[in-house]
């Protein structure tokens, strides 16, 4: 199932382009946005609590993978956990990678976080390779959204877990903020309706959907799923 058009008249190559110069012309300032502040930090605290609760349940040595993955800051906090973790970021934005490489080594986390430049859809990695799977933020740049999640799905071993992350925009404050402005500024992005996030769960064959809301004015919500 692909994002319905959005009249942009953008094809998925240009998409991806525009999205990549968006966050390369960003990196380097992206951390201290007050956007960063205010919608993208509380992801990386939620997302952290979903990861313990699968670990509390797992205990043992795990890798993740954090899709659009930006500055690595995700990476950085699960490195310096007590948690027998090795993480990989991977962003479509080469400057993001190298900015959150320079970041994990000046934490002297280099051994435990490492970052590579690709796309969501094409992820250059072996089948069942992953215990987690995360994305926040960034899945409603993606051109072919159930392509991208049967790709995560491809990653994970059996027992496995996926995060995806995005704005809320099922309520009123989530279709003005992510419809109206997010999507007047960011230009070809897409934020799916839960009902269509679930349904791309489910065809990709992930069970115990469920699904977690957080914010109130930059409303978002987690999508919870797990490899049978
Ligand atoms: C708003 S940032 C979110 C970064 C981080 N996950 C966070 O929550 O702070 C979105 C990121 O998605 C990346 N991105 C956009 N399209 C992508 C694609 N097709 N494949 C991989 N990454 C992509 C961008 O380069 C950018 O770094």
């Amino acid at each position: 199932m692909s994002r319905p058009e959005t009249g942009t008249g953008l094809d998925a190559h240009d998409a991806r382009r525009q999205a990549r110069e968006q966050f390369e012309a960003w990196a380097h300032t992206y951390d201290r946005t007050l956007l960063n502040h205010f919608l993208f930090r509380p992801s990386y605290a939620v997302l952290l609590e979903e990861i313990a609760r699968w670990h509390v349940k797992n205990d043992r040595s795990f890798s993740v993978l954090d899709v659009g993955c930006g500055t690595g800051t995700l990476a950085g906090q699960l490195a310096a956990t007590p948690w027998p973790v090795t993480a990989v970021g991977l962003d479509y934005a080469p400057s993001m990678c190298a900015q959150a490489s320079r970041k994990a080594a000046g934490a002297g986390a280099s051994d435990q976080a490492r970052f590579v430049a690709g796309d969501s859809e094409h992820l250059p990695f072996a089948d069942g390779s992953f215990d987690v799977i995360t994305c926040s933020n960034s899945f409603h740049h993606y051109p072919d959204q159930q392509a991208v999640v049967k790709e995560m799905r491809r990653l994970l071993a059996p027992g496995g877990r996926l995060i995806i992350i995005d704005g809320f925009r099922d309520n009123v404050i989530g279709w003005f903020v992510f419809d109206v402005i997010i999507t007047r500024v960011e230009k070809d992005v897409y934020h799916a309706p839960w009902s269509v996030i679930h349904e791309y769960f489910v065809r990709a064959g992930l069970a115990n959907i469920r699904r977690r809301k957080f914010n109130i004015w930059f409303p978002a919500v987690a999508t919870i799923g797990d490899v049978p």
